[in-house]
């Protein structure tokens, strides 16, 4: 399996297969539960960009290099400057001479698109507008975790249908869970996201998108939500609080599921928007949890990523021949 993934790039959660997940989450349940995974990155430099702000994404992929012995370069917007200072490609063609692989957090898939074809590294994606696949890899061993189970387990995602719902959707068409997308019209996921979760469904797999929580809760496993606001759309808070208000998950939304469902939230959380301080701070809540699988995932993901794979060099003289 190591062999499989060894090398590859994660732009999108498709980008793996039922497997391949499979095996990165029992991966991080073996390091979590203190199996040692041994130090792939040993000498291995990763270059990670942020263009928009993090906490976890940053923090726990700057950890999961430092124990798996490689060495993390954090570069930011303000400095790196994408497409005005530089363009992703040439930005990607120096990364390239120096580092074994990037980690990026971009506004634009295409510009970590263009980044994957000039590195010969692995790119991971660390979120762009259009998908957050580390995100849902944490949470698919999270819902691992908290259910027994991926395949069947009904996730109930409460809110905007963009890129957390994106890699949400095309993991549970892959992985055989059972996702009902709730959103306020006008914010379901796009159509050729909708096109390709279909593509990807295994049979027997289904999902859903609605508009009406209380028809989809009634036997959920997860209740599941992200902020009304993404990074870049702060201009758009007021009529955003407006359009979700009735989505809030709050203790009397939270009364429509079952009382074993657990809530999980990718975070930052807006308290008193998306969720009630009382249920995030509440027993069903697993975020916390759900945070720190961050690590284990992204630990398990570099380590078969990397495992075996040859540290490209480029000599001096290839580089003058
Ligand atoms: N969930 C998540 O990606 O958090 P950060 O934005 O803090 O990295
Ligand atoms: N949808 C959110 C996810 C944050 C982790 C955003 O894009 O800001």
């Amino acid at each position: 399996m190591s062999r499989e993934l060894s090398g590859r790039d994660l732009l999108s959660i498709s980008d793996l297969g039922r497997d391949e997940i499979d095996e990165v989450l029992a991966v991080g349940l073996r390091a979590k539960s203190g199996g040692d995974l041994g130090a792939p990155l040993a000498e291995r430099n990763l270059a990670l960009i942020f263009q928009r702000p993090s906490n976890r994404t940053r923090v726990s992929f700057e950890v999961a290099i430092n124990r798996l012995g490689g060495h993390p370069i954090a570069l930011f917007g303000d400095e790196i400057r994408l497409g005005e200072r530089e363009s992703a490609t040439d930005i990607a063609r120096i990364l390239d001479r120096y580092a074994d692989g990037v980690i990026a957090r971009l506004v634009s898939q295409r510009d970590l698109i263009a980044i994957a074809g000039a590195m010969r590294g692995p790119v991971i994606s660390a979120m762009t507008d259009v998908e957050h696949p580390c995100q849902v890899l944490a949470d698919l061993m999270t819902v691992r975790e908290v259910t027994g189970r991926i395949a069947g387990a009904r996730v109930v995602y409460i809110g905007d249908g963009n890129n957390v719902c994106t890699s949400w959707l095309y993991a549970a068409a892959i992985c055989g869970v059972d996702l009902r997308v709730v959103c306020p019209p006008g914010y379901e996921p796009r159509e050729s996201v909708l096109d390709g979760a279909a593509r990807l469904r295994g049979n027997g797999t289904g999902f859903s998108v609605g508009h009406d929580p209380t028809a989809v809760l009634g036997d959920a496993d997860i209740v599941y939500t992200d902020v009304w606001t993404s990074m870049g759309q702060e201009a758009e808070q007021q009529r955003r609080r407006e359009d979700f208000g009735h989505l809030q998950v709050n203790e009397r939304l939270l009364s429509l599921a079952p009382s074993s469902a657990r809530v999980m939230h990718c975070l930052p959380a807006h308290r008193g928007e998306e969720i009630t301080a009382a249920v995030l701070d509440g027993p069903s809540s697993v975020v916390f949890d759900q945070a720190e699988n961050r690590l284990w995932a992204q630990m398990a993901l570099l380590s078969l990523l990397f495992a075996g794979a040859p540290r490209p060099r480029t000599s001096t003289a290839a580089v003058l021949s």
